[in-house]
């Protein structure tokens, strides 16, 4: 069966380094409660000239030559952002233009935290139906820009950065399953209020500081809790697989304390869990795809081993999808 595997992998996050300590400076916080209740010790904050596709041009290169793919034989290119360079035109189509991959087809995907595996499963679709053999998954964000320094309930939570895989057709491994869900209800737990049609921006709008992140974070917390378990069962039992057969668990980046929960209820060993939060904090669409890569560069993956991606995110959504490991295509 023709499936979709990863050939290529990279990932960019940017040099300038903000930890606890830098934060207590700036709001009513300490280094032990940022640490205690979300595990996150550092995070990347991307200068002011730098916007997302700069950061995902960087990980794009090393993911394009990892596969060893002229840009020109990309097909597709899928961009997963909620901090686009702009409203529009889309994201994607920045990069196909910069990388010269003048013969894809480009554009955005949203779904929050959950795009990039989302991403990966609208590329491998493409492939598996025969359509298209090259697709370039990305997952990048700048969410320094849209944060509220003001606000400590969201503002020690995230960090920058970028992350890319290259899709191609493999008859042996590559993704098995994917589970997608997303359960609207929760759409004001996590949100920008403003900049879309509903309320434009405006001198209201940027006096209401209504252009950051908001968010309730128990609500968030428990939905978390909830589908990284239910999404990562739910998708193993598509693969006819079960949490014995997997290797290694790539869960999205957010708290250590929703990564050690999921661990639990999953039954799987700290060191099949890969873990990269502390130094980079919640990256939103790139968090699984830069873990990922991580991981990788490690050699926590070898041929033949299952890899379990799960996300979750605004929306609310989730996303999970089953790899086996294939480089000998
Ligand atoms: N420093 C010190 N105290 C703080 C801070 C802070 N940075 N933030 C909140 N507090 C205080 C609160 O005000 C509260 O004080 P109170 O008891 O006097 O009211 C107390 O700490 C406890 O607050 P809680 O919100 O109950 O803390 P909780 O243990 O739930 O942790 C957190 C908050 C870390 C946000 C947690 O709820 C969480 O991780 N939720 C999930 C968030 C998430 O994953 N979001 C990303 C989704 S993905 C995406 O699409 C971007």
């Amino acid at each position: 069966m023709r499936r979709a595997t990863i050939t290529g992998w990279g990932k960019y996050l940017p040099p300038n380094v903000m930890n606890n300590k830098d934060l207590e400076k700036i709001v009513d916080t300490t280094d032990e409660w940022i640490r205690k209740r979300t595990g996150i010790k550092e995070r990347r904050i991307a200068d002011e000239s730098t916007s997302t596709s700069d950061l995902a041009l960087k990980a794009t290169y090393e993911a394009l030559n990892k596969a060893n793919l002229d840009p020109k034989k990309l097909d597709l290119i899928i961009v997963s952002t909620v901090t686009p360079d702009m409203a529009f035109p889309a994201t994607a189509c920045i990069i196909q233009d910069t990388i010269g991959a003048e013969n894809a087809a480009a554009f955005d995907l949203e779904a929050g935290c959950s795009g990039f595996v989302y991403g990966l499963s609208v590329g491998a679709q493409f492939i598996e139906s025969g359509l298209y053999d090259n697709v370039l998954v990305i997952g990048a964000e700048t969410l320094s820009k849209i944060t509220d320094w003001d606000d400590r309930n969201t503002c020690v939570l995230f960090g920058d950065g970028a992350g890319a895989a290259v899709l191609q057709p493999t008859e042996k491994g590559g993704f098995l399953s994917f589970d997608l869900g997303s359960d609207g209800s929760g759409a004001d737990a996590l949100y920008m209020e403003a900049g879309g049609s509903k309320k434009p921006a405006s001198l209201e709008t940027v006096k209401n500081r209504q252009h950051y992140i908001r968010m309730e974070g128990n609500p968030v917390f428990k939905f978390a809790v909830k589908t990284m378990k239910n999404a990562s069962k739910d998708v193993l039992k598509k693969a006819n697989l079960t949490t014995d057969d997997i290797d290694l668990l790539i869960p999205h980046q957010a708290n250590t304390r929703i990564i050690k929960s999921a661990r639990r209820r999953l039954k799987l060993d700290e060191e099949e869990v890969y873990v990269n939060l502390p130094k980079v904090g919640n990256t939103s669409s790139a968090s699984v795809a830069i873990a990922l890569t991580e991981a990788v560069e490690k050699g926590k993956i070898q041929n033949g081993d299952h890899v379990l991606l799960v996300a979750f995110g605004a929306g609310l959504t989730w996303a999970a999808g089953v790899l086996e490991w294939n480089q000998n295509i």
